[in-house]
């Protein structure tokens, strides 16, 4: 385990580097949301620099560094693919892990020439779980493809979005799956070293993955034809797009970078590499030992397989669960959340602040990529965070153009300069900043048309799709903030 090693321009970029975590309080959206609950936690983490997005304890929002209680964790879905482990308290030592059944999709793997495991994978409909929902079978065969005498695995462990804290309990709780997974898809695309890059903001699963990673080299899985190193981030929720995040492991400014070429042909150091989220690859043993139509029967229309739901604490019943794809989201909100602990519910933000809100008139759409496509939302990455109807539009989006702003990587100019303009826009009126209607709402529509055409990544383009859903679906109070 290892932190980054970087050029002395790129240092400033990060909001915490050095900066210890103990006493933080976060300042993640899920908090943001279950902030009435403790205000006094809510003020403490506003005002603390710099401020700490996301702990990924949304299930106990408000939450702190130093305090953590286990989550709740189920499955309703026919069967489990990511969650046996995790759910019976953690599987963490290599030994136990071949106990529960573990290594043998590995082994099964390493016995197939290379591109059948791809077309397994390609078989099975495995879309990306860490937002953007590519075909992972796609991405294999680009990456397999491609000769160097070097080639890359990336694993995303940045989890970067306030109210998802899948990722951080995989890592915790079961790390040989990551690390068999790892192995397999090496074996299938010819990756030769591997990084997994993880948010300083999760500790202990660093902690977890460092003991991990020596187990497995001592016992053969890594360190012959494929190793794999773990990089601590130092704060940065753009580390997660793909591109920014190589240019982090390169040790540059971890901006992002123009597309094509994809990274699969032109990634780390300029060689063929891999990126992959940690849920996605975590399915992968399962597919290895049940098969592609197994996996692919789960899940509906062109979401296939399961999902994992991170819960924030608004409601009743937190915590994580894995679905299939197809799931109504009134049946996460009334059954598997057990309903609001506080007020009626305004709308469910699922998979992050740059996917958009869903009313309580849309909780009868099914979660998949393209059905919540087309209410203007997202799958994203799987974090559900429930509004109470207490909580003011103008609030939920001066929150998350804050976060935004804070989070730019500053190349693009409307994401850069004009993210802090909007943020600005919804704060609460005073004398020093009065309203000024009309022309604040022209200004608003020119900078989220500015966002949504000239941004380089998904991050400025997001934040203008997630104000295009709140004017979709709360049209008057959107108005009513300009008035
Ligand atoms: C602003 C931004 C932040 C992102 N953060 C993450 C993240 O924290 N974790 C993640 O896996 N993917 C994140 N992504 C998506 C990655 O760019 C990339 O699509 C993903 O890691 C690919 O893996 P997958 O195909 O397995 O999902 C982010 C994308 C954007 C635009
Ligand atoms: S959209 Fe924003 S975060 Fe993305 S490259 Fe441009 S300035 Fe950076």
């Amino acid at each position: 385990m290892k932190p980054m090693q970087r050029h002395a321009a790129a240092g400033s970029f990060y909001h915490l580097a050095g900066v210890p975590l103990a006493g933080c309080a976060c300042n993640g959206l899920a908090c943001f949301a279950a902030s009435a609950g403790n205000l006094g936690h809510w003020a403490k983490a506003c005002q603390q620099s710099p401020p700490v997005y996301c702990l990924g304890k949304c299930y106990a929002a408000p939450s702190d560094a130093d305090h953590d209680i286990s989550p709740h964790i189920a499955v309703h879905s026919r069967r489990s693919v990511l969650l046996d482990n995790v759910r019976t308290g953690g599987v963490r030592g290599l030994a136990e892990y071949q106990q529960c059944g573990g290594g043998v999709a590995r082994l099964a793997a390493l016995s197939m020439p290379p591109h059948d495991v791809v077309r397994l994978i390609d078989n099975a409909q495995l879309r990306g779980r860490g937002g953007a929902g590519f075909p992972a079978g796609r991405k294999w065969e680009a990456m397999a493809v491609q000769h160097a005498h070097r080639k890359y695995l990336v694993i995303n462990a940045d989890e970067g979005d306030p109210g998802a804290f899948s990722d951080r309990l995989l890592l915790e709780g079961d790390p040989f799956r990551l690390m068999e997974a790892a192995t397999i898809a090496a074996h299938a695309t010819g990756a030769t070293h591997g990084y997994i890059y993880v948010r300083k903001e999760y500790p202990d699963a660093a902690r977890v993955l460092a003991n991990a990673l020596l187990e497995a080299r001592a016992a053969g899985w890594l360190g012959v034809q494929f190793d794999l190193e773990c990089v601590i981030g130092e704060g940065s929720y753009l580390c997660g797009e793909e591109t920014s995040l190589l240019n982090a492991l390169e040790g540059r400014r971890p901006e992002a970078r123009m597309r094509p070429p994809q990274v699969t042909e032109h990634g780390l150091f300029g060689l063929p590499t891999l990126v992959q989220n940690v849920e996605t690859l975590c399915t992968v043993p399962w597919i290895v030992t049940h098969g592609a139509d197994a996996f692919a029967s789960l899940g509906f229309s062109q979401s296939r397989g399961t999902k994992l739901l991170s819960l924030n604490s608004l409601f009743r019943r937190p915590g994580l669960y894995e679905v299939e794809f197809g799931i109504p989201l009134e049946r996460v909100v009334d059954e598997l959340g057990g309903g609001l602990r506080r007020g009626q519910l305004k709308g469910v933000m699922v998979g992050g602040p740059l996917a958009g809100i869903v009313p309580p008139a849309l909780l009868g759409t099914r979660l998949g990529y393209e059905e919540m496509q087309a209410i203007g939302c997202a799958v994203g990455h799987g974090g559900v965070i429930a509004f109470a109807d207490d909580t003011p539009l103008a609030a939920i989006v001066e929150e998350v153009f804050r976060f935004g702003a804070r989070e730019s990587c500053g190349k693009c100019t409307p994401c850069h300069l004009g993210t802090p303009r909007l943020e600005a826009m919804f704060a609460p009126v005073t004398q020093d900043v009065p309203r000024r209607g009309s022309d604040d709402a022209a200004q608003c529509e020119a900078l989220l048309e500015a966002l949504a055409a000239t941004s380089l990544c998904g991050h400025g383009r997001g934040l203008a799709e997630f104000a295009r859903a709140l004017q979709t679906h709360y049209g008057e109070e959107w108005s009513a903030c300009f008035r």
